[in-house]
């Protein structure tokens, strides 16, 4: 399996992927990103040992069975490569353009995307009956759900491949077409942006917004959860689910906006609606 990007999701995935028993090829841009990929993956495998989840010696095997560079080549083998590249349409054209290039005909590439068309990333290459998407949820490795996104050109058989592999990690798959949000961010995003705009108008603090929801037994109330999701991720969702539905309770609500512009991005910057050590 190769994935391509190890930032927050592609590091969780590849973990999972690992964790299920799978040979894995990680490719980041340069060795800064590399480095953090291989940081993120020691730091989220080592508290699962401290929390008795994981011996040492699986800790080692999972690790082992990754192996993590910054050239495309090493994909050439692989079955099926997710790619986890940042939000931007032609960034993850321009990758899989060349996975394209690199990868044998018969594998299956499929785009971890959020709030992007994976049509239109499907269009980037030879091979749009290949492409699926495949969505993971932060933090992959504890989140049962994945959704598999098929486009009006899958093939069954490609679509069949990636939900056979995500039962056998253990995860939920559900199965959606190629709309804005699939399905779970088309419906958590109009409650966290209505969550953002309320804290906005000064309804309440943001720890009586957080509060109200995570006593209906939630396990983070909205602000928390959109710090953890990435305050540009939620934006760039919001935006997609506007786009397309012009549906007003996803015009992002200013503040969003606003923070990201200022490069407060959430828990990954260490400031979002909250300040993180
Ligand atoms: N990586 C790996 N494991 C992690 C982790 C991480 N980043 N964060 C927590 N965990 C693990 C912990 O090790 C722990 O595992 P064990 O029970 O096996 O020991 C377990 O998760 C619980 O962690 P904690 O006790 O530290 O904390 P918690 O009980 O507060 O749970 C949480 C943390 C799992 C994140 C929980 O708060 C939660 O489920 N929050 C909601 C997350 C959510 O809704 N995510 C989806 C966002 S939408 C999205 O991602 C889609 C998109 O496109 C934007």
């Amino acid at each position: 399996m190769g994935v391509v990007g190890l930032g927050t999701m592609g590091a969780g995935i590849a973990e999972v992927l690992a964790r299920g028993g799978h040979s894995v090829v990680g490719v980041e841009v340069n060795d800064d990103a590399l480095q953090r990929g291989r940081d993120h993956l020691e730091r989220s495998t080592g508290r699962a040992v401290r929390r008795g989840r994981l011996s040492e010696e699986d800790k080692a095997a999972i690790l082992g069975r990754m192996e993590l560079g910054t050239s495309f080549a090493g994909l050439a083998e692989c079955d099926l490569v997710i790619e986890a590249v940042p939000e931007r349409l032609d960034l993850k054209r321009r990758v899989f353009e060349e996975l394209d290039k690199v990868c044998r005909p018969d594998a299956v590439l499929a785009t971890n995307t959020s709030s992007l068309s994976v049509t239109e990333i499907a269009a980037a290459t030879g091979r749009p009956e290949q492409i699926v998407g495949v969505h993971f949820f932060n933090p992959a490795p504890v989140m049962k759900l994945v959704e598999v996104i098929h486009t009006v050109l899958t093939r069954p058989e490609a679509l069949t491949a990636v939900q056979e592999l995500v039962g056998g990690l253990g995860k939920v798959a559900v199965t959606v077409g190629d709309r804005a949000g699939f399905i779970a961010n088309r419906l958590l995003f109009g409650y966290l942006n209505q969550a953002a705009g309320m804290y906005e108008a000064g309804y309440a603090t943001r720890e009586d917004i957080d509060a109200a929801m995570t006593s209906t037994g939630l396990p983070m109330g909205p602000l928390t959860l959109m710090d953890l999701i990435g305050l540009d991720v939620s934006l760039e969702v919001c935006e997609a689910i506007y786009r397309e539905t012009r549906d007003r309770r996803h015009a992002p609500a200013p503040i969003l906006r606003r923070l990201v512009t200022a490069g407060l991005l959430g828990r990954k910057t260490g400031r979002g609606f909250y300040t993180y050590d």
